[in-house]
């Protein structure tokens, strides 16, 4: 519990252990609190931020309030120089079930356009650190939408994930029509857009959409390791990386090699390079300091 802030302890209540310890669970350290996520460190060496999403009752709909607390608590996690990487999970029963249909039901176009409603979810897909999504039970619409702006995607063995917008009247908004079809290819984006029919884990698995599927009481700890092993490497360099992976989706090949040139030209401004390759050399452990 030591990374909670001190401000948790003077809120704990008197009436019981179990709402004072979720109380301190919705605390981190940057002073912020949480209603609708819950946001530790984890990992042996609490290098990975963890961020829950947890409004059960409604199978983690992501209503505004939930996804400008995502946003806080990446700007918490990216400030923070001993996270790493970031982990994205729900419950066993949803990742995320959607937007918040409640909260859409009544919005007008004038509404929507004029606030440019949902710009701030764009949060999760600049964030610098590594971010994996750790998913169970259902991803649709905004949920699998808000996976797919991760740059890992977890599965547990009983995930389903679907964009059934189009059953609501309305079709994807944050990234579901062009991140889908960049990961699984045109046929099955426009299956599932158009029919809003879901896939399990194994066809999530199969199209390129997840990188691993696990029974569902692993997934999380998976993750976890999963960003253990990336917060083990220089930070400054895993950037790198991922803005380069992230290029091959918005440049051509000739731009994507250019700038993947270019930024593994950057790595030689690092000590981090030079400790690296040094301590390959001399046959010990590199030591980051991502500098
Ligand atoms: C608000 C939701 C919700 C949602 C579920 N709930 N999904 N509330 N927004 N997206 C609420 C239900 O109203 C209900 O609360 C409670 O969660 C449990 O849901 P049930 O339907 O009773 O559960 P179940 O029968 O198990 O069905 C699960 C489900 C179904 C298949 C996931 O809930 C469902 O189809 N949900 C909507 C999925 C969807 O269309 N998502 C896309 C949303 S649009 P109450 O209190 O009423 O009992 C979207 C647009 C994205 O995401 C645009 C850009 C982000």
């Amino acid at each position: 519990m030591a990374f909670l802030c001190r401000r948790a302890a003077s809120l704990l209540k008197p009436s019981g252990a179990a709402p004072a310890l979720l109380s301190a669970a919705r605390l981190y350290s940057s002073g912020a609190q949480y209603e609708y996520i819950l946001v530790e460190k984890r990992g042996e060496k609490k290098d990975v931020g963890f961020i829950q999403l947890n409004r059960p009752k409604a199978l983690n709909a992501l209503c505004d309030g939930l996804m400008k607390e995502v946003g806080e608590a990446l700007n918490a996690f990216e400030a923070d120089g001993d996270v790493g990487a970031i982990v994205i999970t729900g419950s066993d029963r949803a990742f995320a079930a959607g937007a918040d249909i409640k909260e859409m039901q009544n919005r007008t176009f004038q509404e929507c356009y004029s606030g440019n409603f949902l710009a701030h979810w764009d949060r999760v897909s600049t964030v610098k650190k590594p971010v994996i999504a750790a998913v169970n039970g259902f991803a649709l619409g905004g949920g699998c939408e808000l996976a797919m702006m991760c740059d890992i995607i977890y599965a547990g063995e009983k995930a389903q994930f679907g964009q059934p917008e189009i059953l609501l009247g309305t079709i994807p908004g944050s990234g579901g029509t062009q991140r889908l079809t960049r990961a699984v290819g045109k046929s099955l984006t426009m299956e599932m857009v158009l029919t809003g029919n879901r896939i399990d884990a194994q066809e999530a698995k199969q199209s390129g959409l997840v990188s691993k599927v696990y029974p569902v009481d692993q997934v999380v700890s998976e993750a976890i390791k999963c960003g253990e092993k990336i917060a083990a490497n220089s930070k400054i360099v895993s950037a790198m990386a991922k803005e380069a992976v992230n290029a091959a989706f918005e440049l051509s090949l000739t731009e994507g090699n250019r700038l993947e040139k270019r930024l593994f030209h950057s790595t030689f401004a690092t000590d981090d390079r030079k400790e690296g390759m040094t301590a390959f050399v001399e046959k010990r452990k590199a030591s980051f300091q991502d500098k």
